[in-house]
């Protein structure tokens, strides 16, 4: 059974409620399983509780701070706490791995590491990258904290294959890893990408590509997607601006969890986000991931996500338009929707903001029971 939150079911009208920063509703439990995943959440509730405590808090403190003069707060709590902490995040970038909400909260980024900055946006030899490159830095061993000397457009010749314990944090720059293809992160933790445009990302591969200082590996095929999680855990995307990929704008399989996906705007795509790659896959029950503050924008079509297993909490999201249906479960997820805005499209057949893979019949009917 797909466990959806009532306010999924009421999409007849053509604008459905506004930001919620509270929740009016609890998910129903049981969540799924979670012994088969040595790294899931034995709690998933409570962290999603969490998360609607801090959205109530810094929603609190901008209230009371709204009067004052050079006023930063505007009560998100992820960007009031790296933004407005009164240091000026040029001197304090790192601040950044603290300010996470939800099942990615832990990924420490390149806390702790030194600052690598990237100067050449070329990428000539994916096995020996050259220093100055941004996969000289992501492929390094220890925390890093890779940032840019300017705007540049990376085209990768080869999927970047991230090494643990990185930030690629693009802050201060226009940074648009675009064209060729992008981002990897497979079998690897504690991984922050903030402040990215990754788009028009194209498939690779039967190539050599190296993964650490130590390691380089034939690469078959890939998909082309925007950022790929394979065996990944603790993994932050924020402020991302994703579009227009042969594939997933983010796909998150094989067992990946404590992830969350937040402040980021997603357009111009069909498949936009699939996290769990088949019904079968048991490790899957154990995915978590939280998708907060997103802004499911321009031409899209479906997969906003679509999740199999697994416990998906989607927060204060805004989906202004989708072909097909915004969210999508099959095999067992539960799906914790809290605060979203959904703007159904003209099509009358394309109403249903969620739809249940699996069980389309028995959820159609339930939801489309006129609100
Ligand atoms: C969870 O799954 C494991 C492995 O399949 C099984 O041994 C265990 O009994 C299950 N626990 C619950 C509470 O269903
Ligand atoms: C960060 O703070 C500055 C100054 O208050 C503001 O102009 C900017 O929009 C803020 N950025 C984000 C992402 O909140």
């Amino acid at each position: 059974m797909l466990l959806l939150h009532p306010q999924h079911c009421f999409f007849s009208a053509h604008i459905l409620l506004l930001f919620l920063p509270f929740a009016l509703f609890t998910a129903a439990s049981p969540f799924p399983n979670s012994s088969v995943h040595f790294y899931a959440h034995p709690d998933p509730d409570s962290v999603a509780r969490e998360v609607q405590s801090q959205v109530a808090s810094s929603h609190r403190r901008a209230l009371l701070a709204a009067g004052d003069k050079d006023q930063c707060l505007t009560g998100n709590p992820i960007d009031d706490c790296w933004n407005c902490s009164g240091t000026d995040w040029r001197q304090d970038r790192q601040r950044l791995a603290d300010c996470g909400i939800g099942f990615g909260r832990d990924a420490m980024g390149g806390k702790g590491g030194p600052i690598y900055v990237v100067t050449d946006p070329s990428d000539r030899d994916p096995v020996n990258p050259a220093p100055g490159t941004l996969r000289y830095g992501a492929i390094q061993e220890g925390p890093l904290w890779i940032t840019f000397s300017r705007d540049m457009t990376i085209r990768l010749n080869e999927e970047l294959m991230v090494n643990s314990f990185k930030t690629i944090d693009g802050r201060g720059a226009a940074v648009h890893i675009a064209g060729g293809a992008c981002i990897t992160l497979q079998y690897v933790s504690n991984i922050i990408i903030h402040n990215v445009h990754i788009h028009d990302c194209v498939s690779a591969g039967e190539a050599n590509v190296r993964s650490s200082p130590t390691h380089y590996g034939w690469r078959t095929r890939s998909d082309g997607d925007g950022i790929s999680i394979y065996g990944g855990r603790k993994i932050w995307v924020d402020h991302c601006a994703l579009s227009h990929c042969a594939d997933g704008l983010i796909d998150a399989i094989m067992g990946s969890t404590g992830i969350t996906i937040s402040n980021s705007h997603f357009s111009h795509h069909d498949d936009v986000m699939l996290l769990g790659h088949s019904d079968d896959y048991l490790p899957d029950s154990g995915m978590q991931v939280t998708i907060a503050f997103n802004r499911f924008g321009e031409e899209l079509v479906q997969r906003m996500p679509r999740c199999r297993r697994g416990y998906f909490h989607v927060v204060n999201n805004d989906f202004t338009s989708w072909e097909m249906y915004a969210i999508g479960g099959s095999a067992n997820p539960t799906v914790n929707s809290q605060g979203n805005r959904y703007i159904a499209p003209a099509n009358p057949n394309a109403k249903e903001a969620s739809k249940a893979h699996s069980f389309f019949c028995l959820i159609k009917r339930k939801c489309t029971q006129p609100a």
